[in-house]
């Protein structure tokens, strides 16, 4: 029993350590086999010795009993809101705050989730409490316990009591997959991150809430058992948890000054989009902690704290008319019209409604008033409904049978929840959207042929096959709106220019069901020719990395289309051709990982990228410690950051600014 005792005392912290590594501090250091063989092992010896199921272990990961309901606890100390400050008097608060003109301010992202506050008694977490009305929350331990970046068991110099307070969040992109994976299977979607890490937080089952991808973001501490604070500064106190196990936002910075602090919100606005999880403000606070116990309180916020809000990305409006587009591949999408409203910044007019199921889920009739959301680099969505105020005339949203713009049936495979125009080429929604997708900026990068253009050339019948672009002349377009002498010869200009092209941007621009930007790149490098390509079968393209076994079937299926190798012909023809890819045996940088971050000046940071791809070289968008060589142009941010904090935990990640990066590229014969 004892020895079994101290190997699972071993596999414990040994897990919590290589957890810690691979989320908080985004650094694996062993590899997910090894990660789970330590994992099963632990598990076997607990299910032998229920006794010794320890509160800090990570098998609690998982989730464990379901609960009738949550316990209200009462916090020892009241957990405080925020008072707002805005353009207007950002500046008088800033100043009634401060003591002196050089005051230091810590400065953080308002992160948009649910309050936490977590309790830790000799390094061990002991409990979770939610927020509630701030006197007393709820008791939801089991839960917390499931957040991976949250740590069971503090490290380092581990203070007796300690109490933190942070925010729970569910970050974007993980949000994103999974309402979209959601939606592919005709299921419920979580209205907003806020929402997705609230309602995952508050489960009865904690299986469900880790299921969920959620994180934890700490941003305070919590003087306890009446003991000292830890710190007298609170960023230094921040840099504390830091190294006892926590994630703090690597957006947060101590600054001097009001007019700083002014600078700070700005930037944030600026790269608010950027940042992996979702902020609704930024919020300043008195970094000193003897002057913030000296400002003090009133009612339920301190006077040493304000929060500056964003505009929000929710607004309400009124759905006006649904019409149905008609995509390259046939899928047919609802696209809401809206009473034009203003979402930070941006007038919003039409929304995705995504497919049939999404409008049933939803509840949705025209003329209703609809909670539309404009998250950064998605489609603006309609996330709610107010049936409350739905008008009489409201009007059913009637979902079509035959293609609306060519009246070929529409068809929906069983497991598939979007209908399809079953038209192909003869529907001329369709082949508008494949050329659109042909010329643009990824694809052929036809500058100077936009949607615009292309829907006119193909209306008045002068480009109706892709190839046809490339036997335009000058005299044909002159003709046509807008289009002077000038501008007709420049246009036919940069349509000669991109002739020449490289295989995966014409791997791409044929448009492929499933095949994007990245996947025509992976494809490119590893065929190599569009012939291999071409003759893949499906064994040898689901052996390719990213590429699954309907995307190989589709791959197939469009290589044996005899319309498809008539067009792959032609513009062969007429002149289409790229490099032949070298092959990268020989060079320096073959397998090197790379991370790329930041503005460039001298090349492209696209070029950069692709020009270490087709050395062989590996390109990450994220930093960690197996990179090798992180490149970084102007305004980096968080990557940067991320890669000075591995090498000060004994990482070796080179760092090259961008005159010393296209040199070390240069040099390695990777950029001409
Ligand atoms: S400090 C005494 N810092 O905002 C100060 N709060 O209105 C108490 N929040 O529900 C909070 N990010 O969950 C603080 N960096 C941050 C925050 C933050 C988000 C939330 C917090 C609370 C609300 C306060």
């Amino acid at each position: 029993m004892s020895q079994e005792y101290s190997r699972i005392n071993k596999l414990i912290d040994q897990i919590n350590t290589h957890n810690h590594n691979y989320y908080a501090m985004d650094n694996p250091t062993i590899s997910d086999s090894e990660y789970d063989r330590m994992f099963n092992e632990l598990k076997a010896l607990e299910a032998k010795n229920p006794a010794l199921v320890l509160p800090h272990s990570p098998t609690h990961r998982v989730g464990g009993a379901i609960k009738k309901g949550f316990t209200e606890v009462k916090h020892a100390t009241p957990m405080l809101s925020l008072s707002n400050s805005n353009g207007d008097t950002l500046m008088k608060d800033l100043t009634r705050m401060s003591v002196s003109p050089e005051e230091l301010y810590c400065c953080e992202p308002k992160l948009d989730g649910l309050a936490c506050s977590l309790l830790y008694e000799n390094g061990f977490l002991i409990q979770g409490l939610t927020r509630g009305d701030g006197m007393s929350g709820e008791d939801i331990t089991a839960n917390v316990k499931t957040i991976r970046n949250i740590p069971l068991k503090l490290m380092g110099d581990i203070p007796k009591r300690l109490e933190v307070r942070g925010e729970i969040v569910m970050p974007k992109a993980l949000f994103e997959e999974y309402n979209e994976k959601r939606r592919a299977q005709g299921k419920s979607t979580l209205k907003n991150p806020r929402n997705g890490a609230a309602g995952s937080v508050r489960q009865l089952d904690p299986s469900v809430t880790a299921s969920r991808p959620l994180a934890f973001y700490a941003y305070g501490v919590v003087k306890t058992d009446g003991g000292s604070t830890l710190y007298r500064s609170h960023y230094d106190s921040l840099t504390l948890l830091q190294s006892l196990g926590f994630e703090v936002s690597s957006y947060v910075r101590r600054v001097k000054g009001p007019e700083q602090v002014k600078k700070y919100i700005d930037a944030i606005g600026r790269v608010r989009n950027e940042i992996p999880y979702e902020i609704d403000g930024a919020v300043f606070k008195i970094d000193s902690v003897e002057k913030q116990e000296a400002l003090g309180y009133i009612s339920r916020a301190p006077k040493w704290a304000f929060s500056y809000k964003y505009p929000a990305v929710e607004e309400m409006t009124t759905l006006l008319s649904v019409d149905m587009q008609i995509g390259r591949t046939g899928a047919v999408t609802p696209v809401g019209r809206l009473e034009p409203v203003d979402i930070a910044g941006v007038t919003v007019s039409n929304v995705t409604l995504h497919n049939q199921n999404e409008i049933e889920r939803l509840g949705l009739m025209i003329g209703d008033r609809v909670i539309v959301r404009r998250a950064q680099e998605v489609i603006p969505q309609v996330i709610g409904v107010d049936v409350s105020s739905r008008p009489t005339d409201a009007k059913e949203i009637v979902f079509p049978t035959h293609c609306p713009v060519c009246n070929s049936a529409l068809v929906r495979p069983e497991d598939e929840v979007v209908w399809r125009c079953s038209g192909g080429l003869i529907c001329s929604a369709q082949r508008i959207e494949g050329l659109k997708h042909f010329v643009s900026r990824k694809a052929m990068n036809i500058d100077g042929v936009g949607e615009k253009l292309v829907s006119l050339l193909f209306e008045k019948g002068l480009v109706i096959d892709f190839s046809d672009l490339f036997h335009l002349t000058a005299n044909q377009l002159m003709p046509l709106d807008g289009m002077a002498s000038k501008s007709a010869e420049n246009t036919i200009r940069s349509i000669t220019q991109a002739k020449k092209t490289s295989l995966s941007r014409f791997v791409y621009a044929l448009g492929i069901r499933g095949v994007g930007e990245n996947s025509s790149r992976i494809l490119a490098t590893h065929f190599k020719s569009l012939e291999a390509l071409m003759s893949a079968c499906i064994d040898e393209l689901v052996d390719v990395p990213d590429i699954g076994p309907i995307t190989a079937k589709d791959i197939v299926t469009f290589f044996s289309h005899k319309g498809n190798l008539r067009v792959i012909r032609q513009l062969l023809d007429a002149g289409v051709s790229w490099e032949s890819i070298k092959t990268v045996a020989d060079s320096p940088i073959k397998g090197m990982n790379f991370v790329v971050t930041g503005g460039f000046s001298i090349v492209p940071r696209k070029s950069i990228e692709q020009a270490i791809l087709d050395a062989g070289g590996k390109v990450s968008g994220s930093v960690s410690s197996k990179t090798q060589t992180l490149i970084v142009g102007t305004n980096a941010g968080s990557k940067l950051d991320k890669a000075i904090k591995i090498n000060g935990a004994g990482g070796n990640i080179t760092i090259l600014d961008e005159d010393a990066g296209v040199a070390f590229l240069k040099g390695h014969e990777v950029l001409a």
